[in-house]
C-alpha cells in the first residue's frame, strides 16, 4: 500500500518511528510524471531499505523565468498507480505553500560545480535544486537516496552537498534508462513533436559515437565535440546547445582527456530541451 503524505509534520513522524524502529529508509525525490527510469530507482531502494518515500514535488525555485514550469506534466493519480506497483511505502506530495511558506526563501548557492554545463545555460537552477534537496533531506532523513546519471552534474552535486553539509546520508547513482531505441526515458520526451521523436535517438547515437572514438583512442576533445556536434546536426532538427567533455565527477573541462570523464549535451528542438550524456571510466 502506498500512503499519499501532504504535510511536513506527518512526513516528519513517520520518519521519527522509522528510526525508532530501526528502519532504514531509501528516499527517491522526483518532480513527478514517473517513468521506467524513476522506478527502477524506487525498486533498487526497495531492495535495500526498509521502507522507501519518494517525493514528487515541481519545485519552482529551479525553474528559470523562460522555462517550462507551468507546463510541466503533473498527475499524482498515475503517479501513485505507479509507484504502488514497485512497493513504495509513501509519496511526500507536498503543495508549494508546505515547502516555501516564506518566499522568498533563504537559498543554498550550489558554487563552483554549477558554474558550467547546465548550470551556465540555466543560472539559478541549481541553486534551486540544492535547495529543495537539502529541505527534502531534513525533511524524511533518508539513509540512501537516489539519484539517476542522466542528470550526471545534479549527481555530482547532489554528492557535494552531502558532504558540504554533513548529511549522514549514502548517494547512489543509478544509470539511465533508455527506450529500446536508445532514447533516454524523460518527463520531458512528451514534448516532443512525432517527427522530432523519431530524430531524437540520435542525440544517444551520437554520444555512442564518441565513445567509439575514444575507446579506438582519441583523447582530444575537441575531434569528440565535433564529431558528436556533426552527427546530431546531421541527423537531427534539434539546436544544439552544449556537447562538451568534463572530467567527472570534479566537472573540469578537458581538452586532452586524462581519467574519468563524461561527453554531455543539450539540443534544443521545437517545444523540448533535452539532455543525456555517457560517462566514460577510466
Ligand atoms: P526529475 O527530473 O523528476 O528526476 C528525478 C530523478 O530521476 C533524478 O535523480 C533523475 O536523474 C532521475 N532520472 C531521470 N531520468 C532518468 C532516466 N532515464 N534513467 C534513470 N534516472 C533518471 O531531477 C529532478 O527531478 C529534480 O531536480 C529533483 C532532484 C527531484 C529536485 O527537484
Amino acid at each position: 500500500m502506498t500512503s499519499l503524505v501532504t504535510t511536513i509534520e506527518e512526513m516528519n513522524q513517520i520518519s521519527r518511528q522509522c528510526a525508532e524502529d530501526k528502519k532504514r529508509i531509501g528516499f527517491v525525490p522526483t518532480m513527478g510524471a514517473l517513468h521506467e527510469g524513476h522506478l527502477k530507482m524506487m525498486k533498487q531502494s526497495v531492495g535495500e531499505n526498509d521502507v522507501t518515500v519518494i517525493s514528487v514535488f515541481v519545485n519552482p525555485l529551479q525553474f528559470g523565468p523562460n522555462e517550462d514550469l507551468a507546463a510541466y506534466p503533473r498527475d499524482i493519480q498515475t503517479d501513485m498507480a505507479k509507484a504502488e506497483t514497485v512497493g513504495v511505502d509513501y509519496i511526500f506530495y507536498p503543495s508549494e505553500q508546505e515547502m516555501y511558506p516564506q518566499w522568498p526563501t533563504i537559498e543554498i548557492k550550489a558554487g563552483r560545480l554549477a558554474s558550467v554545463l547546465e548550470g551556465e545555460q540555466r543560472p539559478g537552477h541549481f541553486d534551486g535544486v540544492v535547495t529543495v534537496v537539502n529541505k527534502l533531506f531534513n525533511i524524511v532523513k533518508p539513509q540512501q537516496a537516489y539519484f539517476g546519471k542522466k542528470d550526471a552534474q545534479q549527481l555530482a552535486i547532489v554528492e557535494q552537498l552531502v558532504e558540504d553539509f554533513n548529511h549522514p546520508i549514502k548517494i547512489v547513482g543509478i544509470d539511465t534508462v533508455r527506450e529500446s531505441d536508445g532514447l533516454a526515458k524523460s518527463s520531458r520526451n512528451v514534448y516532443l513533436s512525432e517527427a522530432e521523436r523519431i530524430e531524437a535517438p540520435h542525440l544517444y547515437q551520437s554520444l555512442k559515437l564518441a565513445q567509439r572514438l575514444y575507446n579506438q583512442g582519441e583523447r582530444n576533445s575537441a575531434t569528440l565535440i565535433a564529431e558528436a556536434q556533426n552527427y546530431i546536426e546531421q541527423h537531427t532538427s534539434g539546436v544544439v546547445e552544449t556537447v562538451a567533455v568534463y572530467s567527472y565527477p570534479e566537472l573540469v573541462e578537458q581538452s586532452k582527456i586524462s581519467g574519468s570523464i563524461f561527453i554531455s549535451l543539450a539540443v534544443k528542438f521545437s517545444q523540448a530541451r533535452l539532455i543525456d550524456n555517457i560517462i566514460i571510466e577510466s
